[in-house]
């Protein structure tokens, strides 16, 4: 997100210094390579390090001189109970505020429970420095194209004047521009994945009963985004949601509600619906398997928690490989870019087919669009079983189940 932010800005014109303490990264970032997977951006640093509209250093000292705009754009990982823990954002707060010059503006980017601009506020105690709330709507993947072309972009401030010196560094891009205070902005951000995150359970659970009466998701989740106050998007059913944001910032706004007495049910319940939508896909293949998953040799397509990235971070892959492996199944893995863990009962190889062969049964876990490119025949011929389970919907029905006695997608009860 910190590098994102800085390209993105570069490219509406400012002049950047990004500050990234870990110095290896540092060193790979400064000489022009992506510590991650993430399509566009390593070509985009490449020209904004050679034009040096954006330039990279150690420490806030070597960003100070000059800087009126600070953004903070650090992690806030899950503490023991769920809550969003605050360690990087303060500490990169304080180490802002003692060098920062007066009237400069701190803007946290970094997705924080509501009330943490102002207790960093009153922690720091400098009233000639003001915070800002900004954050961001990302999607690993598309990260600067959702940079450049975002739907909205949200400042949360206590004056106009803030405001719109934070807004006008976005002057360049048309899109909406909502002012809001530091309270709101924060909780929009949490609010905006939770609502995702629970319209996704909800398909999910959706196409669990479209499983068992016999009916198509697909064509009931189009008949439902029909509806203009719905909409089509965000309603692919799979085998659960994942990744950096949606599992962290669902418990961390429940945490956040249950310190306030307030009972955010729906969020509690789309959560421990994903959960459910992990063991479902699960107990479904070992259906598929005779009721026997102990001694299996499963293939899996896909590690990352959805396609396009090499992250595995709550990835729903991982935690049904995790689940298989504890039935005494074994695990052979493929995934185009992200690394397995270092599990025992789980290898993970290098091509598709390779991953296939002896197993008995398949499983797509992540969406990469390779996969439906796939000939069926040659892993039909290299595998021991012949089962095929699709929870993203993303192979060629017909190719595929020509070539499988048993060829099920997730959500098609047929
Ligand atoms: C999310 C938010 O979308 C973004 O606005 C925020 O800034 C960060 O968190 P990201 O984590 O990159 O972005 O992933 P996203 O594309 O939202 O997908 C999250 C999970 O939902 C993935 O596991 C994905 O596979 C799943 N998903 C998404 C579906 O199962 N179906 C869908 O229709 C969309």
């Amino acid at each position: 997100m910190g590098l994102t932010t800085a390209l993105g800005l570069a490219k509406l014109g400012h002049s950047v210094v990004g500050v990234e303490i870990n110095p290896e990264k540092l060193h790979s970032l400064n000489s022009g390579k992506l510590p991650i997977y993430e399509p566009g951006l390593e070509s985009e640093l490449l020209g904004s390090l050679k034009s040096g509209r954006v330039v990279l250093k150690a420490a806030i000292q070597d960003a100070t001189s000059d800087s009126k705009m600070f953004f903070i754009c650090v992690p806030t990982p899950q503490d023991d109970v769920g809550a969003a823990d605050l360690k990087f954002v303060i500490a990169a707060s304080k180490d802002v505020a003692e060098h920062a010059s007066p009237d400069s503006v701190v803007v946290i980017k970094s997705t924080v429970p509501v009330g943490t601009g102002e207790m960093l506020r009153s922690l720091i105690g400098r009233d000639d420095i003001s915070f800002a709330s900004n954050p961001e709507f990302l999607r690993e993947g598309s990260a600067l194209q959702d940079f450049m072309e975002p739907d909205r972009i949200l400042v949360g401030a206590d004056t106009s004047k803030v405001s719109d010196n934070v807004l006008a560094l976005y002057a360049n891009i048309d899109a909406p521009k909502l002012s809001t205070s530091v309270k709101s902005a924060e909780l929009i951000k949490y609010a905006a994945n939770a609502y995702l995150a629970s319209r996704l359970s909800f398909v999910n659970d959706l196409a669990a009963l479209c499983e068992q009466v016999g009916a198509d998701v697909d064509d009931v989740v189009s008949g439902m985004g029909s509806d203009s106050r719905i909409g089509s998007r965000f309603l692919h059913p799979g085998p659960g949601w994942g990744g950096s944001c949606f599992p962290k910032d669902t418990r961390a706004l429940v945490s956040v509600a249950q310190n306030n007495g307030v009972s955010l049910g729906v969020v509690g319940a789309a959560i421990q619906s994903n959960d459910n939508a992990f063991s479902r896909v699960v107990t479904r293949l070992k259906s598929l398997l005779g009721n026997e998953l102990n001694g299996k040799i499963i293939a899996v397509w896909g590690l990352a928690f959805k396609a396009n990235t090499d992250d595995t971070r709550d990835s729903p892959s991982l935690e049904i490989i995790k689940r298989l492996l504890s039935k005494g199944s074994k695990v052979t893995a493929f995934d185009p870019i992200a690394s397995a863990p270092n599990w025992e009962g789980l290898t993970q190889v290098e091509t598709a087919v390779e991953a296939a062969t002896n197993a008995d049964a398949l499983l797509i876990l992540t969406e990469w669009s390779e996969f439906s490119q796939v000939d069926p025949k040659p892993i039909a011929n290299v595998m021991s079983g012949s089962v095929v389970l699709d929870t993203r919907r993303i192979l060629p029905v017909e190719k595929w189940s020509s070539e499988f006695e048993t060829f099920k997608i997730l959500g098609n009860g047929a």
